[in-house]
């Protein structure tokens, strides 16, 4: 068990380093297992970050690597709902907290599978603002980083994790995940949106991680009568941000009522609707994505870019 501030408090003989150096040493090496790890981030909430997750994730997953989803939302897990594992237990054992299987065989980890089932959020006491604001980020790197030591991914080719929105939670991944890959940027067709791009974008330059590329969400509306995407918004605005920043784009995904019933169905779209526009679109992204992973492998991504 970890120690709480007040065990510290006079705390004769505990051994609390080498309980920090026990972990550290743990994390690493179950993430040297893990091949790839991908963190999905967006500036702001609501903008189909876990949709977008479940199904890049299942995606890759139907073409054949192994695929683990850590839910690292901590304020609003929605990845077990999403992709119908919510109700299971996962398994603890000595080696750990054992993740629970999603569709096409994915390994899944969320809070929302460990806590209690009354749905009542995370929340942090605090007297004030700033308080608050420190409290809930070193609380969260603290979940996250046990969170990532304790589970048991064994060997897995991709390991996508679903953070909060807000761009300093990269700060906290980068601080914490020893070999992140890099991550992948979601964005919706508006000026908002696009300046917390301009932000996160800033922030993953400053702190070294590679930024693996953009997906533009809700591009246009998928008419299923028409069968054809009509641009609402700009269209080819999504490529543009991506080229006007220097990043790669990977995609788009309009809206479609059948991507929003699927996650509250906990089926995910690609593995229901695989052979549909959106569904290729999920399967062209995923490929993208594995092709510039395995670019920057060589050396020959962003890395490093400013
Ligand atoms: N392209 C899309 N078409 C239709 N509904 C979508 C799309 N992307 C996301 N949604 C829905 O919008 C809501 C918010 O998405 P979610 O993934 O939870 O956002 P975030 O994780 O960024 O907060 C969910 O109900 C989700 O199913
Ligand atoms: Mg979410």
């Amino acid at each position: 068990m970890s120690k709480t501030y007040k065990d510290l408090a006079g705390d004769g003989g505990s051994n609390i380093v080498g309980q920090v150096t026990e972990q550290l040493g743990r994390l690493r090496a179950r993430m040297q297992r893990i091949k790839r790890k991908v963190a999905v981030v967006s500036g702001k909430g609501g903008v189909g970050k876990s949709a977008i997750t479940v199904n890049l994730a299942t995606a890759v997953a139907m073409e054949g690597a192994t695929v683990g989803i850590l839910d690292a939302d901590l304020n609003g897990p929605s990845i077990a709902k999403m992709i119908g594992v919510r109700g299971q237990r996962p398994m603890i054992t000595a080696e750990g907290v054992h993740p629970v299987q999603g569709p096409a065989g994915m390994r899944i980890m969320s809070m929302d599978l460990l806590l209690p089932r009354d749905d009542t959020p995370v929340t942090w006491q605090a007297t004030t603002p700033t308080d608050a604001y420190v409290w809930r980020s070193s609380l969260e790197g603290t979940a996250l980083r046990e969170f990532l030591s304790d589970t048991v991914w064994g060997e897995l080719d991709f390991l996508f994790l679903d953070l909060p929105p807000g761009t300093d939670r990269i700060a906290t991944l980068a601080d914490i995940l020893p070999g992140l890959t890099g991550m992948v940027l979601v964005t919706i067709p508006s000026e908002v949106s696009h300046l917390v791009v301009r932000k996160s974008l800033a922030l993953a330059r400053g702190l070294r991680v590679p930024v693996l590329g953009l997906i533009e969400n809700m591009a246009g509306y998928y008419c299923q009568h028409c069968q054809t995407v009509s641009e609402l918004f700009r269209p080819g605005e999504g490529l543009r941000l991506a080229h006007d920043f220097g990043i790669r784009f990977l995609g788009e995904i309009p809206f479609d009522q059948r991507l929003a019933r699927s996650g509250d169905s906990g089926i995910p779209f690609v593995a229901m609707h695989q052979e549909t526009t959106i569904g290729r679109m999920f399967q062209m992204i995923a490929r993208e994505l594995s092709k510039v992973i395995s670019l920057g492998q060589d050396g020959h991504t962003e890395r490093g870019k400013r």
